[in-house]
């Protein structure tokens, strides 16, 4: 609040004056007049003072605004600079966790350089063996290389040695034929025109002569079929095995009809392959199983394709005599038989000439059995 300045009233001292009335009152009214003036000079400094004090007034309103709005503004600084802090604080948060991130992996990288150093160190020793592995490798394929060699060169020579014998065995067989047919023809010709001059004893020589002859005069054909197997020429097509197998059984039904034997044929079995010689195997197996069966009451024989993880693997299964399995292998070789001539006539080429006519068309053959409980022969064809 201003304060004005203390106005000055000029009032004239009321004393006694010899002056007229008049000049008293001129007096007064000078003395009115200026304390009018006074007055309204008062009033013209009392209204600039008011004027002053109110654009004090104003200044100070719109420096209360302004000081409003620099507080506001103050405070939005402040504000701002809160949320800038706890973002700086987050900031810093994460990039301690980074760093903490940084040095664990850090931690690890060394790890796996240190492990990679080790391999590396482990690699060097490795590659040192490789080498020395490698260096004997060589050598072995030099040596096996050498061994090859050697190996076609022994194949020429046993393959043409194997031709000559086949070529000698069959003609030994083939010339054989002859004069076996004369021992037996002679003997039966002495049997029948000399009977009344032999005894007994004589005569059941002759018989044995005669037996003996038709036995090697079986043994040789038998041969003579082996040796067909490997030097007749492979002829493949395709052939229907089901068909093959139920011809074979009808023919040994026919041969045998008192026998009570029943065949499990599976339809539709089908291969590409040489048709006399897949003929003379099959026969072979299916002829097993129907001689090898014949001591049964009744007996059970099927062919069939088997569900082994085999492509194409065939089989013939009886429930006849069987066999002891320990000799499963003995059984393909030539001669060799598992049951007496008594139990079972036969001369044991049957399954070696099965065995090469599976081998000549790139398959496979094995057996499985066991005494009194019947054989299974399987085979594979290519
Ligand atoms: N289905 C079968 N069941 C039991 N044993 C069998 C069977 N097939 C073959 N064998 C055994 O295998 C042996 C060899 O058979 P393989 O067919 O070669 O000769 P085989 O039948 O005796 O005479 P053959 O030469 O007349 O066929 C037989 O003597 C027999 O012991
Ligand atoms: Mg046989």
């Amino acid at each position: 609040m201003m304060s004005g300045p203390t106005p000055h009233y000029h009032l004239q001292e009321a004393r006694p004056d010899p002056e007229p009335e008049s000049s008293a009152i001129e007096n007064a009214r000078r003395a009115t007049l200026n304390i009018l003036e006074d007055f309204a000079a008062e009033k013209c400094e009392l209204e600039s003072g008011q004027r002053a004090t109110l654009n004090i007034l104003e200044d100070f309103d719109a420096e209360k605004k302004r000081m409003a709005g620099a507080e506001r503004a103050v405070l939005n600084i402040l504000e701002d600079f809160a949320s800038e802090k706890s973002q700086l604080e987050e900031f810093q948060h994460s990039f301690l966790n980074i760093l903490e991130d940084f040095s664990q992996e850090k931690n690890r990288l060394e790890g796996t350089q240190r492990a990679v150093l080790n391999i590396l160190e482990d690699f060097e020793g490795e590659k040192a063996n490789v080498e020395l592995v490698n260096e004997r490798l060589e050598n072995e394929i030099r040596d096996r290389k050498h061994i090859e060699v050697e190996m076609q060169r022994t194949n020429m020579e046993l393959s043409a040695a194997n031709k000559e014998l086949e070529a000698f065995s069959y003609s030994v067989s083939h010339d054989l034929r002859t004069p076996l047919r004369s021992i037996d023809g002679f003997s039966q010709a002495l049997l029948e025109d000399c009977a009344d001059k032999l005894d007994a004893t004589a005569m059941d020589y002759l018989h044995r002569v005669r037996s003996a002859a038709q036995r090697m005069a079986t043994l040789i054909d038998d041969m003579l079929n082996l040796s067909r197997v490997t030097r007749c020429e492979l002829r493949r097509e395709s052939l229907d095995l089901s068909a093959i197998a139920k011809s074979i059984a009808s023919e040994l039904q026919e041969a045998e009809p008192e026998r009570r034997v029943e065949f499990a044929i599976e339809d539709g079995l089908t291969a590409v392959a040489d048709p006399q010689l897949i003929r003379v195997a099959m026969e072979n197996l299916i002829r097993n199983s129907w001689k090898y069966t014949s001591g049964h009451p009744t007996a059970r024989i099927e062919f069939g394709r088997s569900d082994a993880n085999v492509k194409d693997c065939f089989f013939v299964g009886d429930d006849g005599a069987g066999f002891d399995p320990r000799y499963a292998a003995r059984l393909f070789g030539a001669f060799q038989r598992l049951h007496t001539a008594k139990e079972f006539p036969g001369t044991g080429v049957g399954l070696a000439t099965v065995h090469r006519i599976i081998h000549r068309h790139g398959g496979e053959i094995w057996a499985i059995g066991a005494v009194e409980k019947g054989a299974t022969f399987y085979f594979t064809l290519r």
